[in-house]
């Protein structure tokens, strides 16, 4: 039986967002239907309204969230209906030729629910109708009631642990972590400069610190987000807009720059920063996402003469059902304080007003709790 709740919808490109009512249809074979419980509002979500990650409109936003299993369909084994969930966007096929050779996280073919969620009908601000079917942003849609996802998008973890807190690790927190841990490899001594301290940038932070780091150096513009970088574990801040950042960076790490340096911006002005706020040989690990007519240009004999590694981190590298259980583990120890994250929790109608204090870097996270 299809079923009828509300959703957030980004009608077109830079429209504001609203609430509309959706039909999420009864999970097919290797679907699940989750009631979710908390999403967390990413800059990804604020992408999608303005057109820089595709021109799929309607999209159904919010993709960083947690909830119950409700129901699943035919062939599902590895969760079951009443299972607290932590929702991913890249769930591993397990067949493709990264999969095959022991690299599911670089998995080339993350799959998605088969079925479409689709609009229950127009209203008279909109030309979209009834059965318009709906993009649900990188594959969840989760500012909604309840969302239909593929099975392998869901992430069993102890239940203990509070939703709006699950949530983040299904985006931006475990991007960040994974970032520094997964990605850049981060270790115990080394020392780590992360540029942009939003929810990415401090959770690359307090990776860092989970693994070891000896030096964090952070980075931003604003100087409250340097505040809170503090906090998740930062032990020296840099305001980029008064202080050349590598320069900065150099200078805290012995004049040579930092072994680890983490773009959470995704600029070309951030990302040549931190090609050469680095160590020779050292690591760039870019995890903001750039937009489509960004280019870049560096001296060839540089990228070549400074050696090391210039990767990126889709979704941090993370493998979820390795690492969602075990960071919810900590969490729970008192070992990663997973709750710093969340700035204020609001309802389904107050997500336009949440992007605004995005923008204006008023907060961390705001997370909508059903
Ligand atoms: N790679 C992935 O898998 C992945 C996953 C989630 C999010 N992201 C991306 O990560 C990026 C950060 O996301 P977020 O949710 O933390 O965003 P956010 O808006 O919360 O934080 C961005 C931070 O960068 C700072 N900033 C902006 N311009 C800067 C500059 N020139 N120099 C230094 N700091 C600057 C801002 O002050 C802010 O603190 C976004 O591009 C987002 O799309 C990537
Ligand atoms: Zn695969
Ligand atoms: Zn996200």
């Amino acid at each position: 039986m299809t079923q009828q709740v509300r959703g957030v919808i980004a009608p077109g490109k830079n429209e504001p967002v609203r609430v509309e009512m959706i039909l999420v249809p009864d999970p097919g074979p290797g679907e699940a239907v989750v009631q979710v419980r908390a999403c967390g509002v990413c800059h990804t979500d604020l992408h999608y309204k303005q057109g820089g990650i595709s021109d799929e409109f309607p999209f159904l936003l919010g993709h960083e969230a947690s909830g119950v299993v409700e129901s699943v369909g035919k062939g599902v084994t590895e969760v079951a209906p009443g299972d607290f969930v932590i929702l991913n966007w890249r769930a591993v096929c397990g067949q493709c030729r990264a999969c095959l050779r022991g690299r599911p996280q670089y998995c080339f073919d993350t799959h998605n629910a088969r079925q479409k969620m689709t609009l229950v009908g127009g209203t008279s601000r909109t030309k979209l109708g009834g059965g318009t079917e709906l993009s649900p942003a990188l594959g969840i849609g989760a500012f909604a009631e309840k969302t239909l996802v593929a099975a392998g998008q869901c992430t069993k973890v102890d239940p203990a642990v509070a939703p709006a807190v699950a949530g983040l690790l299904g985006c931006g927190v475990m991007a960040g972590i994974g970032a520094a841990i997964n990605t850049g490899g981060v270790g115990r001594g080394d020392s780590v400069a992360v540029i942009g301290c939003g929810g990415v940038g401090d959770a690359a932070i307090a990776g860092s610190r989970l693994a070891g780091a000896g030096r964090i150096i952070a980075v931003d513009i604003d100087d409250r987000k340097l505040e809170t970088a503090r906090r998740m574990g930062a032990t020296h801040t840099v305001n980029s807009r008064s202080t050349d950042p590598v320069e900065a960076i150099r200078e805290l790490t012995g004049g040579f720059g930092a072994d680890v340096v983490i773009d959470a911006v995704g600029h070309p002005e951030t990302y040549k920063q931190a090609f050469y706020a680095r160590d020779l040989a050292g690591t760039v690990v870019l995890v903001g996402v750039p937009t489509p007519e960004m280019t870049l240009e560096l001296p060839l004999l540089d990228v070549f003469g400074r050696g090391g590694a210039l990767k990126s981190s889709w979704y941090g590298d993370c493998l979820p059902s390795r690492d969602f259980p075990m960071l919810i583990d900590l969490h729970l120890q008192g070992r990663l304080d997973l709750g710093a994250f969340v700035t204020e929790t609001i309802g389904l109608d107050d997500i336009e007003k949440a992007f605004a204090r995005m923008h204006e870097g008023d907060v961390l996270r705001s997370v909508v709790e059903f």
